[in-house]
């Protein structure tokens, strides 16, 4: 196939993007599309049996499906990579990200032209008066050198026991707009998802399919979301050369869904 003349589909051909938090869930679903859009990914995340089992499953796809829009290197180790990089081991955290970024740069003889941000915890959700200083230092997402950050609606509508991680989301909007100033002309972005059931999900246990029916009922679709109808919006980001210092919704209309 001849893609010279599609002035869309190849916005991300022969891109290089890196998507810290890529071993699972939303990040994943980005990793995929990416990869379908013909660019070369880097994936990172903090557990490197989770990395190299995600490595291998991305690599089996393209392998077994490639897709027509992938330039050169046909060589799979090329097209996928990982790196474990674990943003919660503050002492060395400096110097993981720029490991990472060596590594995801080929010690800079590769550019970057996309970075999403899309690594986190479950939420490990507690009642106010069980909040102390270190809990929110210990939960604290927003230190990153991202692109593409991930913000959440529960920011701005937040259920019981989110002050903390409401207060992450606007901590990571505000940054956003920051960075885009600061950053310019690098374009500097946020999604802000709903509830998107994901492998963060399984840490609500038995909870986990009262909560999907839980958040439906909340939704203008009726739906939760997949990861891979979230991850069109971090495709928005990276392809929309005009977007910078704004915020993405993607929750089914749970911000406007009257209750
Ligand atoms: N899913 C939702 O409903 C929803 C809604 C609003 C906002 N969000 C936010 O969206 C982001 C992605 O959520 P998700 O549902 O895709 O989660 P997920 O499926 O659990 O994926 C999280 C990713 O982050 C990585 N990660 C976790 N801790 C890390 C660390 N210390 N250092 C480096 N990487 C780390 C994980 O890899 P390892 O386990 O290998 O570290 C994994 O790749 C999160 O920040 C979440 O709070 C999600």
């Amino acid at each position: 196939m001849s893609s010279s003349t599609f002035k869309s589909l190849t916005k991300l051909q022969g891109a290089r993007v890196l998507v810290i938090g890529g071993t699972s869930g939303i990040g994943f679903a980005v990793a995929e599309s990416c990869l379908e859009y013909g660019a070369t990914v880097i994936v990172a995340g903090s557990n490197q049996d989770r990395l190299d089992k995600t490595v291998s499953r991305l690599r089996t796809a393209v392998a077994n499906n490639p897709s027509p829009l992938i330039l050169e290197p046909k060589d799979l180790s090329k097209l996928v990579l990982g790196k474990t990089c674990n943003l919660k081991d503050v002492p060395n955290v400096e110097a993981n990200i720029q490991g990472l970024l060596a590594f995801a740069t080929d010690s800079a003889a590769h550019q970057l032209d996309h970075v999403v941000f899309t690594a986190g915890d479950h939420l490990g959700l507690r009642p106010l008066s069980e909040i102390s200083t270190s809990f929110f230092h210990e939960s604290d997402q927003a230190a990153s050198s991202s692109y593409t950050l991930t913000g959440g609606i529960n920011a701005w509508r937040p259920s019981p026991n989110f002050s903390v991680y409401a207060s992450f989301g606007l901590q990571t909007e505000g940054l956003v707009h920051g960075l885009a100033v600061d950053m310019t002309p690098v374009r500097v972005n946020c999604v802000r998802p709903g509830a998107i059931v994901t492998e963060l999900w399984d840490g609500f246990g038995d909870a986990k399919e009262g909560m999907k029916e839980m958040y439906k009922k909340r939704t203008l679709t009726g739906t939760v979301g997949k990861p891979e109808e979230c991850a069109e919006s971090y495709l928005h980001m990276m392809k929309n050369s005009f977007a910078t210092g704004t915020v993405v919704t993607c929750d089914g209309g749970q911000m406007i869904k009257a209750a």
